[in-house]
C-alpha cells in the first residue's frame, strides 16, 4: 500500500470512490472547482491509500487556524479491516500538528454504526456539550 498527499489529478478516482460509499455524502462543495479551492487553501494535508495504482482510500483535512476539520474518510470495500482507514488518519493528524493544530472536529452522520466504532477505537471523543447549526448561503439545494 502506497500513501501520498491528495492532488487535483485525484479528483475524478477519488469522486469515483466516495460515490459508492455510503458514509460519504457528497455535495456542491465536492465539484472540481470545491475541491480545488479546499486543497489549494490545504495544501499537504489530504491523502491517498493506493495500490498497483489504484485509489483505495482517501482522507481530506483542512483547518482554519485554530481547529483541524476532517473529513471523506473512505476505504473501498474489499481493502477494509486492514489498516489502511487508521494508517490515513495517522497521517492526517500529523499533518495537522505540524501546522500547530492540537484539536481535530469530524461529522459523522448518525447512522453510520460502524463509524462511531472506527473513530472511538482511535480514541475520537462523540461530544454531547455542543451542538452544529448550518446556514446555506447559496440557493443550491446540495450546498
Ligand atoms: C471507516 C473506514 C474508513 C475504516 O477503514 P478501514 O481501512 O477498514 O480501517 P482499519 O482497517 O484501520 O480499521 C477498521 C477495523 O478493522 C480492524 N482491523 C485493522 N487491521 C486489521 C487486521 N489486520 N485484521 C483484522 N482487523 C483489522 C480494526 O480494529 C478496526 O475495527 P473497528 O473499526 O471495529 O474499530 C471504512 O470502513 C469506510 O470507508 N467506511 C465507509 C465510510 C465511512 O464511514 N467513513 C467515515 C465517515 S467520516
Amino acid at each position: 500500500m502506497h500513501y501520498r498527499p491528495m492532488t487535483l489529478e485525484d479528483y475524478h478516482a477519488a469522486v469515483a470512490l466516495w460515490q459508492q460509499t455510503p458514509g460519504v455524502r457528497l455535495r456542491d462543495a465536492d465539484s472540481f472547482e470545491g475541491i480545488t479551492r479546499y486543497l489549494s487553501r490545504n495544501p499537504g494535508l489530504s491523502f491517498i491509500a493506493e495500490q498497483d495504482g489504484e485509489i483505495i482510500g482517501t482522507i481530506m483535512a483542512g483547518h482554519d487556524g485554530h481547529r483541524g476539520f476532517i473529513q471523506h474518510l473512505a476505504v473501498a470495500e474489499r481493502h477494509r479491516k486492514q489498516g489502511v482507514g487508521t494508517a490515513l488518519v495517522e497521517r492526517c493528524l500529523n499533518a495537522l500538528r505540524g501546522e500547530g493544530i492540537d484539536k481535530a472536529h469530524l461529522m459523522l452522520l448518525t447512522d453510520n454504526e460502524s463509524g462511531k466504532r472506527f473513530w472511538k477505537r482511535l480514541g475520537w471523543q462523540f461530544r454531547t456539550d455542543i451542538e452544529l447549526h448550518s446556514f446555506v448561503l447559496s440557493d443550491s439545494p446540495s450546498a
